[in-house]
Order: C-alpha cells, then structure tokens, then sequence
C-alpha cells in the first residue's frame, strides 16, 4: 500500500480530486495518510477531516525562525511515513533537507507547461495572468518530480489546454484545473504507486 502525504495551502481542489480517485478505486492500492497545510484556514483542510483523513497545519507564523519551521516541517512529513509526497499547491519553498531525503519520491503539480511560465513569481493566478498577457493559445498543467530549483525537476505528465476568446485569469485557471491538473495529479499518483515511473539520466520515464 501507497502511503501518500499531501502538502496545501488553499482551496484543496486537486486534494479533492486525489481523494475521490483513491476512494472509488481509479488509484492502484494507495491511501492518503495525512494532509499538511502552512494556513490554518486552508479550505483543504476541512476536505480532509470530511474523508477521515488526518490533517495538521504547520505554519511559518508560529516559529521564531524559517529553520525551525523547516525541521517542524520535515518532522511531521516523516511522522506519517509517506512513500510519496504530493505539493497539491503548496505555495512554500521545500526545505532543502526535504528534498534531498525525499528525492524522486515528491512530487508536484504546476498549473503551466513546464519550461513556460514556472520558477520564482510563477504560482496560482499568476501563471494565467501572465499566460493571458503573452497571448499564447495554449496552455496546460505539469506533474513533476521536485528537486533543488523552482520547477525544474524531472517532468512526468502534461497536458495542453486551449485558451478561449474572453479567458480571464480566473476562467483559465478553472478549465486548467478541470482539463488538465485534476486529471494528471491523481494518474501520476497511480503510476508511481504501479512502479511505473523511473527517473534515467534527471528525466522521467513511464512504463506503460
Ligand atoms: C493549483 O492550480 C496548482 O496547480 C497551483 O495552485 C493551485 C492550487 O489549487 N500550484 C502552483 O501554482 C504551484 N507553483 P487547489 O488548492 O484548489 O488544489
């Protein structure tokens, strides 16, 4: 069995789409043992507890200082002892520690195509924001693996998105997640659970 952690910070869309597929099946033989969240008013968090799932909130705000939280962090990810680590759009930066002891073992959704609009400044409404302004037609999600940089780990699923005549910021960001990201997270999730995805040479390879 999976042992699945997720990471969040707001509105838990994409939790809610990891959960419905473990609950009815479409997840191979995985179970989300604990949801974390650095805001404690993150709406993810009610998702959880409605699913019996065991959810904590780890916020920077209640520690004197980033290491303390980060070794904070660190302990409670390893208190559930996950197999995987998913950033369900968790808007903090991974503590160094927790990228080396989780490497190819967290992952991370993007509401871009990866190399486009990612890195530094590049999350939530800011990614279509800057979509729109550029005037590219299309556009998608990435599920990658996390390593050292800002979204710049081994790429294993995307899918495009076309952007439609009158797209606000707003109205891009719903049929990203709907097309594409509440789709790829939770088929990541159940390739790694498969064992189907290896890492060769920083690149992701999928076994069908
Ligand atoms: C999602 O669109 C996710 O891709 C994005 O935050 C949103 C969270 O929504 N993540 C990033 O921008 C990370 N760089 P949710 O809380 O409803 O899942």
């Amino acid at each position: 069995m999976l042992r699945v952690v997720v990471l969040v910070s707001g509105g838990g869309t994409n939790l809610q789409a990891i959960i419905d597929r473990v609950e009815s099946g479409l997840i191979h033989d995985t179970k989300i043992v604990g949801v974390i969240s650095n805001n404690k008013n993150a709406y993810a968090l009610e998702r959880a507890k409605a699913h019996g799932i065991d959810q904590v909130c780890v916020s920077p705000k209640d520690y004197e200082t980033r290491e303390i939280f980060n070794d904070e962090l660190l302990k409670t990810v390893r208190s559930f002892s996950p197999d995987l680590i998913v950033l369900a759009g968790f808007l903090v930066v991974i503590p160094p520690a927790m990228i080396q002891e989780y490497k190819n073992r967290m992952i991370n959704i993007h509401p871009s195509l990866i190399p486009a609009f990612c890195g530094k400044g590049f999350y939530g409404l800011k990614v279509h924001e800057a979509a729109l302004k550029r005037g590219v037609k299309v556009v998608g999600a990435t599920v990658h693996f996390v390593d050292e940089g800002t979204d710049t780990g081994p790429i294993i699923l995307q899918k495009a998105v076309e952007v439609e005549q009158g797209d606000t910021p707003e109205s891009l960001q719903l049929r990203v997640m709907q097309q594409a990201e509440w789709k790829i997270l939770p088929e990541a999730i159940d390739l790694f659970a498969r064992g189907r995805i290896q890492v060769v040479d920083g690149k992701a390879v999928i076994h069908k």
